[in-house]
């Protein structure tokens, strides 16, 4: 998820002025770097058929098939070569104006814990797994990295405008839970669901959620569901677009048409919407049934 919270509060004791703080690699112990290699194994077996090429050519260029939890130094000084970008570590949420101003700055902010073993599968915080492996490996490549500090200034520009929650649509339907195009197949990309061994799966191939072509002004009109899988995904052509869309977007006018504009639901199809499925929904009912 985005990692910010509105409040803009001092940092933590021990953190520096940006709120980062020391990865301190060596205090992890056999037993977390044993829990990243299993996750890392799980989805390393999962994802190739699943996930955008460059995903994977990200993880080759920046070595992270070597086991154990990435050390940072050593994963930014590839990922520097790479593309210029960096990843750091907080605490845990920061402020948005914190968070924007990394991403516009090339700096990935991670989280340095791991989830316990009993969490293999759901946890609410973002932790080093869901940022490191899923996040990272995009970061690899010059389209995405651009991307993402298009949308760090992109934020900075939103806060101004009071736009935030508007703009945070965008970022949980393409950097989190983003689908792309591949000739005639779907790949996933979002870091929410290549970090997530049961979302690769229902994200893919379930019946359920709808799968609609990206339009930037209906994405961040539309509510999304932090709890639980998507009901929507949105599909992008190529990253090239999703970055050109981004940088041709004039987003003062369109905040200022958003406010004027009611949000649409998780689940609504609209008559222009381009849909590649469209889903049953049966999922997302069963489970308000059970509640
Ligand atoms: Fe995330």
């Amino acid at each position: 998820m985005q990692r910010a919270v509105p409040s803009a509060d001092t940092p933590p004791a021990g953190a520096a002025a940006d709120w980062t703080i020391p990865q301190n690699w060596n205090d992890y112990t056999a037993s977390e770097h044993a829990t990243w290699d299993a996750l890392f194994a799980r989805q390393a077996t999962l994802l190739p058929q699943r996930v955008t090429s460059e995903f994977l050519i990200g993880l080759d260029v920046l070595k992270m098939s070597k086991p154990g939890i990435p050390d940072f130094k050593e994963l930014s000084e590839r990922l520097l070569k790479a593309t210029g970008w960096s990843v750091h570590a907080v605490p845990g949420l920061v402020p948005e104006k914190v968070f924007f101003e990394h991403l516009a700055n090339r700096r990935f902010v991670a989280g340095r814990f791991i989830r316990k073993p009993e969490q293999m599968d759901y946890l609410q915080e973002p932790d080093i797994f869901h940022d490191v492996f899923g996040h990272v490996p995009l970061l690899a490549h010059p389209v995405f990295a651009d991307y993402m500090q298009a949308y760090g200034q992109g934020g900075l520009r939103a806060m101004r405008h009071g736009a935030i929650d508007k703009l945070a649509r965008l970022y949980w339907y393409t950097v989190e839970f983003g689908l792309v195009r591949s000739g005639s197949a779907l790949k996933i990309y979002g870091a929410g669901i290549v970090s997530s061994h049961a979302e690769s799966l229902f994200a893919l191939d379930d019946p359920s959620p709808n799968r609609i072509a990206f339009n930037l002004k209906r994405v961040m009109r539309t509510r999304y569901r932090i709890d639980d899988f998507q009901q929507s995904y949105f599909v992008i052509d190529s990253y090239e677009d999703l970055l050109r869309q981004t940088l041709d977007t004039d987003f003062g006018p369109l905040y200022a048409e958003l406010a004027q504009e009611t949000d649409i639901e998780v689940e609504t199809i609209l008559p222009v919407d381009i849909v590649y499925t469209r889903g049953s929904q049966a999922y997302a009912r069963a489970k308000r049934g059970r509640r």
